[in-house]
């Protein structure tokens, strides 16, 4: 188990957000509580920092490692869509800052009963809240072959979606898929005879090679399991309703789905005009929500992907309350 999780884009997260004595600062997905040290460190001495995580392990964890700021910290368990109620129940309505840093953490993927890597054996879960009704065993067990294939397509962009719909339902006839190895090995035989039939070039399928090909099933389940890209819509209203003018909300997505999401929903609330296009004067009186500051998405540096190749998939974008 790693209790170490690298801050991925530190700097840059530091560099917008400029946390400083007396701001308040939401860290919406604490993990281990990496970026709020330096949030911490940074709004010395009167910052506040509010920390939210689904997890209650990765909690327990944040809370030992920022003990030195007790006084400033207030950490809560709960699920990033209720930012609003999370804060008013610490009296705050307002604050300064949001960070959101999607996905999983490292303590989640290294530690092997919680079932979020093919690269552990262990027990099919992947709940980040460890409360919530659904595991990925009951997904994958109890779901139609046609809603399978709709997870493994929506949501993990898998080409061989079918295939592995199909030899998942033969397999849990015989006997319940409760392992991550056990599903790792059906998606690797779905794998192996549709890469032995397919016309692809060699070329073609020595890229193929370079993600393991559980790799998009397991995160098509995550995400389903966790509903992440609800929430993460949900979420982004959320911060963006507590957010002060001139407030900043930092974003860290890990993969084109995310990041689509989070594009789009900038893109919206940028805009100053909402009226159909041909109409000649602007009668919709839209107010401009967000001032996007990041027109790309800022991307780690090849020293940062070097020292935590977990980075190398990370892109931030960033907007300031209007
Ligand atoms: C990439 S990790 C954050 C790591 C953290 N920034 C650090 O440096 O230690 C993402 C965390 O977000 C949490 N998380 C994901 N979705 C969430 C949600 N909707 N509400 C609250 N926490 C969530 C996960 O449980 C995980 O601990």
């Amino acid at each position: 188990m790693s209790e170490t999780h690298i801050p991925v884009l530190r700097n840059e997260v530091l560099d917008f957000l400029k946390p400083k004595s007396g701001g308040i600062y939401v860290d919406a997905t604490i993990g281990l509580g990496g970026h709020s040290l330096w949030i911490l460190k940074k709004s010395h001495p009167t910052g506040q920092l509010i920390g939210i995580d689904m997890d209650a392990d990765a909690l327990a964890i944040a809370n030992k490692r920022l003990q030195a700021f007790k006084e400033r910290l207030s950490l809560n368990h709960g699920n990033f869509v209720q930012l609003q109620e999370i804060l008013e129940t610490d009296g705050i309505h307002q604050v300064d800052g949001v960070l959101l840093d999607l996905g999983v953490s490292s303590l989640q993927l290294d530690t092997s009963n919680r079932g979020f890597s093919f690269q552990y054996s262990g027990p099919l879960d992947m709940r980040m809240d460890v409360k919530m009704p659904t595991s990925a065993t009951h997904i994958v067990n109890d779901s139609t072959p046609d809603k399978l294939i709709k997870i493994f397509k929506e949501y993990g962009e898998e080409r061989y979606a079918k295939r592995i719909a199909q030899n998942i339902v033969a397999a849990r006839a015989k006997k319940p898929i409760t392992t991550t190895s056990q599903l790792s090995e059906i998606v690797e035989n779905a794998y192996s005879i549709k890469a032995k039939r397919s016309k692809a070039s060699a070329q073609n399928r020595q890229k193929r090679r370079e993600i393991h090909p559980s790799t998009r099933v397991f995160q098509a389940l995550r995400i389903e399991v966790n509903a992440e890209l609800d929430n993460l819509a949900l979420g982004l209203d959320a911060a963006v309703s507590v957010l002060k003018p001139g407030g900043c909300l930092c974003v860290i997505s890990f993969h084109s789905l995310e990041d689509r999401i989070v594009k789009r929903q900038f893109r919206q609330l940028a805009k100053t005009c909402i009226c159909p296009p041909k109409t000649p004067i602007c009668i919709c009186e839209h107010q401009q929500v967000l001032q996007v500051v990041t027109n790309r998405p800022v991307l780690p540096s090849a020293s940062e992907i070097a020292a935590n190749p977990r980075a190398r998939s990370a892109k931030l974008r960033v907007a300031i309350r209007v």
